[in-house]
């Protein structure tokens, strides 16, 4: 997939059409793996891909040039999606010299042997001249990982900005336009919408002051490159809001409800408690936590203010997948968002219990007490559930005022 996005700065990157599991997310759309030629007096190349696409990749370089006269290679993140070819493009480019952040040359270390490798260690401000172009980096620690940056090209406006701004989109579009004139603008807002969930919701502060950093710096933008997904030349202005906005906590005026059920009882519960929700005017996304990607459920949470969480109790605590999911969402240091829980039990509850403690863990607002229900729901543990639906959203739409 080559192609060129600024003059002599090209796209050379591959397309992953098949991946499903990104170490444990899921991925239904497939993903891409961006790096950037620039064909200046010095050739740079920006990251590589995943090792199992370095044929694509070399295949796309040498319809430009041979690989052997990169003199620069700028490793702006080491997660091996990333980095996991950097010791083939060295061995056709020994005498190359790798810019790359000190965290991130330590991480490259363990990764490699880098002993007969060239370094400069960059931070932020730090530039390098290619000939018609000037590379400025900003470091990015902790977006996602400790050895990250960007790479900003000056002359012609262009953010490479690795996996901020991405998505997990294997599309034949390579350009925010494009995509959206063939496929629609909902499918890629939920793109960024999932991939901001599962990667970057613990980041949130750290994407404004990021932000704002890039602000008082007065890069002019006209383009973001992500290593991920499609191109933002259209509208960059509009994707940097959009995570200036999901940083800020914004979400739907809704509700997830999430559970698992083992004999149908605490399912039983989701219609009564979805149409108390539904009668106070609220949307509500039911899902089934063995029925769905984790990564799924993580996005339908992030999207609405409220979640409800129904567990049965197994052994006297929560059933083992609605655990797993939030020991998975406390990882990922959510906020703004009010919770709830239900659920039922045989002889001794516990796993309502354990969801609120959960809940006060992750320093959540809540509206306690949950439901629970003995057995089976009766008619009237089916009127409680109704009137719990009903009171939590009410408790949404009063927590809701506080970000509007
Ligand atoms: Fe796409 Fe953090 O790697």
């Amino acid at each position: 997939m080559k192609v060129e996005i600024k003059p002599d700065i090209y796209l050379v990157g591959a397309i992953d059409w098949a991946v499903r599991d990104f170490h444990g997310y899921v991925t239904p759309n497939g993903t891409t793996y961006n790096n950037y030629l620039i064909m200046d007096e010095q050739i740079t190349l920006v990251d590589t891909v995943k090792h199992d696409f370095v044929r694509h990749t070399l295949k796309n370089i040498m319809s430009l040039t041979d690989p052997s006269k990169i003199v620069n290679l700028i490793i702006n993140h080491i997660e091996p999606d990333h980095a996991s070819s950097v010791d083939r493009i060295m061995s056709l480019a020994p005498d190359a010299t790798i810019y790359i952040t000190s965290k991130g040359k330590k991480g490259l270390d363990r990764h490699f042997d880098t002993s007969k490798w060239n370094f400069r260690i960059v931070k932020t401000g730090d530039t390098i001249n290619t000939g018609k172009y000037t590379l400025t980096f900003l470091e990015t620690p902790m977006l996602h990982w400790p050895d990250s940056m960007m790479t900003y090209v000056n002359e012609a406006k262009l953010l490479i900005s690795q996996d901020a701004f991405g998505q997990h989109l294997a599309t034949s579009a390579r350009f925010d336009d494009e995509f959206i004139e063939n496929a629609s603008l909902c499918e890629l807002e939920d793109s960024i919408i999932d991939y901001y969930a599962n990667i970057l919701m613990p980041f949130g502060q750290l994407i404004k002051s990021k932000l704002s950093e890039v602000q008082k710096l007065g890069l002019e933008i006209d383009m973001i490159a992500p290593d991920h997904g499609i191109i933002w030349r259209k509208d960059p202005g509009s994707i940097m809001q959009k995570y200036l906005d999901m940083a800020d906590g914004k979400a739907n005026l809704s509700i997830s409800l999430i559970y698992d059920t083992m004999w149908n009882s605490t399912e039983r519960m989701t219609i009564p408690i979805m149409q108390g929700i539904k009668d106070e005017g609220l949307d509500c996304k039911v899902i089934k936590l063995r029925s769905t990607p984790m990564s799924a459920a993580i996005k339908e949470f992030w999207k609405s203010r409220g979640c409800l969480i129904g567990s049965p109790t197994l052994n006297n605590i929560l059933f083992p997948s609605v655990a797993e999911f939030l020991t998975h969402l406390r990882g990922l240091r959510p906020k703004n968002r009010i919770m709830g829980a239900f659920g039922s039990y045989g002889w001794g509850g516990g796993a309502v219990k354990e969801a609120y403690e959960e809940f006060k863990r992750m320093k959540l607002e809540v509206l306690e007490p949950g439901v629970e229900v003995l057995y089976r729901p009766s008619m009237d543990d089916e009127s409680k559930c109704y009137e719990f639906g009903g009171d939590f959203a009410k408790k949404v739409k009063e927590y809701h005022k506080n970000f509007e």
